[in-house]
């Protein structure tokens, strides 16, 4: 068993699991190798001696009670122990220090949002180094699956329920975050990050207060989950985007019946909340009612106004 093994060369391993978890992988996938040279080397070799010769009659091959008593134990013993290195590596993922900073995160369709306990809501996860974080998963529409394959840490998120993971970060920097539950048009692109920052610099950002009386609109939209199927450069996503659309022509269907409206902020205001009402033509009629203030309407629309 090597504690560093093929793992680290393509993936970051930043969290304190990460080794655990990489050397349960590593053994098992060593004993593959060494099974599968030694039964392919057997196979060869009496493929070879004991191919068809002129004059040589087939045997009547008894068995060995020996080899079958030799060909259970040892593999016996080699899982149990798999078994045994992936239970401590379960447990130390399982069981939840003392001290811990609770992050709830939410998935959706098809975006992540992450809430601290102070109030403070962010699309990307910033945590501090070497402090234990819990998240609490859950999902508000379908199944999502959080996955950091720098922290080896993966967990579902289910509706009306929660689950929940933990982990230390040991190296600062920047790793991605993915959904690995299949959750519908958008889920390739439910992407995130984790940034791993000193202490000190967590503390400046989380004590950090949001600017009085001021909303930022963009930061409505990331945080709402807007910019996982619109984009603000032109592209087109899952839904239409978001540049240029201010006092455009659309085409939308109505009640089943197709008409060409302005974008004035009427419509901007009902499309956000009543997504059902007017469907843009050529996109699929997915998006959710998302739950938003009136002052982050106010700011959403606001900001989809300069937008040129
Ligand atoms: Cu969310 Cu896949």
């Amino acid at each position: 068993m090597s504690g560093t093994g093929v793992h680290e060369v393509f993936i970051p391993r930043a969290s304190n699991s990460a080794d655990k978890i990489d050397a349960t992988l590593s053994y098992i996938l060593e004993i593959e190798v060494v099974l599968l040279t030694l039964v392919t080397a057997a196979m060869i070799f009496f493929v070879i001696k004991y191919r068809r010769k002129k004059g040589r009659a087939s045997q009547n091959i008894e068995g060995s009670m020996l080899l079958e008593i030799i060909w259970t134990i040892i593999p016996t013993i080699l899982v149990l122990f798999m078994f045994y290195i992936g239970w401590q590596g379960f447990i130390r993922i399982r069981t939840i220090p003392k001290e811990v900073m609770v992050i709830k995160v939410i998935g959706r369709q098809w975006s992540w949002l992450f809430s601290y306990s102070n109030g403070k809501q962010s699309d990307t996860l910033r945590v501090p180094e070497g402090k234990p974080m819990k998240l609490l998963l859950t999902s508000q529409d379908v199944l999502h699956c959080l996955y950091i394959p720098a922290f080896r840490i993966k967990e579902d998120c289910v509706p009306n329920m929660e689950t929940y993971l933990w982990f230390t970060a040991t190296e600062p920097g920047t790793y991605d975050i993915f959904c690995t539950e299949y959750c519908g048009l958008g889920h390739s692109g439910m992407l995130s990050k984790v940034i791993v920052m000193s202490e000190k610099d967590f503390e400046a950002w989380y004590s950090e207060a949001p600017e009085a009386g001021h909303i930022s609109g963009l930061k409505v939209l990331g945080d709402k989950g807007c910019l996982g199927c619109h984009t603000t450069d032109g592209r087109a996503k899952i839904g239409p985007t978001f540049k240029g659309l201010y006092n455009s022509r659309v085409t939308v269907v109505t009640s089943g019946r197709e008409q060409t409206l302005t974008a004035n902020e009427d419509y901007l205001r009902r499309s956000i909340k009543d997504p059902k009402a007017d469907i843009v033509k050529g996109y699929p009629d997915i998006m959710p009612v998302i739950p938003i203030t009136p002052e982050e309407l106010n700011a959403a629309v606001e900001y989809l106004e300069t937008l040129k």
